[in-house]
């Protein structure tokens, strides 16, 4: 078993962060300079036993390379599930473009994000959508079973967290995300790295009762690090202090 969590990884290129026995964890080099316009975004595939989780592709710029480097660790044709955290389009923008390419793959995502597929171009949506259970569930891939949790309100209603129990990384959607002009992927300096959560915590997190109800569910895993959908990934050495900020923050209708 080998982690590659290193403080140097380059934000815009694809790199394995864990690697198993028949089992895979990439980041997809997805975050753009800091420079650019738009919110910088973490896209991630897990592999296993040869057959692909594809978690938050992101929007329509971000496929042309996206594609590529998917293509670098898995077969087009071997991903099983596209994976949608929630329904907007900093997450899904791409979906249209991944159906093309993968007939196959069912788009795993909130049951209450189903209905809105059709939006999405997706025409055939029963036999395509694969609709998380709002309580959570499981999403088998390869050999591994990837837990499904909720973490709904966190920004979205029928939002959801990962667990994937061979690496132990908990994947995060839009929580623990970080915004700013920081160039690092994975965070070094914590202290340093609130300046960067506290204010979209704040914004998009509907309230601290949720924030510490889901600080409790995950409390309980065994977690080797959290990787956001934004930001920089949060090395276990943090995972305790991003839960007790989870734990004591104050944010949307607290502060109303
Ligand atoms: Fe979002
Ligand atoms: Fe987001």
């Amino acid at each position: 078993m080998e982690y590659n969590l290193n403080p140097k990884l380059n934000p815009s290129e694809d790199a394995v962060l864990f690697e198993g026995k028949n089992h895979k964890v990439v980041y997809l080099g997805s975050r753009e300079n800091s420079q650019s316009e738009s919110v910088g975004v973490l896209s991630y595939l897990i592999v296993s036993n040869n057959e692909g989780l594809l978690i938050d592709p992101g929007g329509y710029h971000l496929f042309p390379k996206l594609v590529y480097n998917v293509s670098k660790y898995i077969p087009l044709n071997n991903i099983k599930y596209i994976y949608f955290c929630h329904q907007d389009p900093d997450v899904c923008g791409s979906l249209p473009m991944w159906r093309e390419v993968c007939p196959q793959a069912k788009i795993a995502i909130g049951e209450l994000w189903v209905r809105f597929l059709p939006h999405f171009g997706v025409e055939n949506v029963e036999e395509v959508a694969y609709p998380l259970p709002t309580d959570g569930g499981t999403l088998n891939v390869g050999k591994t079973p990837i837990e499904v949790i909720p973490a709904h309100y966190m920004h979205s209603p029928n939002h959801f967290s990962l667990y994937d129990p061979i690496s132990k990384f908990l994947f995060t959607g839009d929580i623990g995300i970080a915004l700013g002009n920081f160039n690092y992927l994975v965070v070094k300096d914590w202290i340093d790295h609130i300046d960067y959560i506290y204010t979209p915590h704040k914004i998009l997190m509907v309230s601290n009762k949720v924030t510490k109800a889901w600080a409790e569910r995950v409390k309980k895993l065994e977690i080797k690090a959290i990787l956001p959908q934004h930001g920089a990934i949060i090395p276990k050495k943090d995972v305790k202090n991003f839960i007790r900020f989870m734990e004591n923050l104050k944010c949307g209708i607290d502060l109303i």
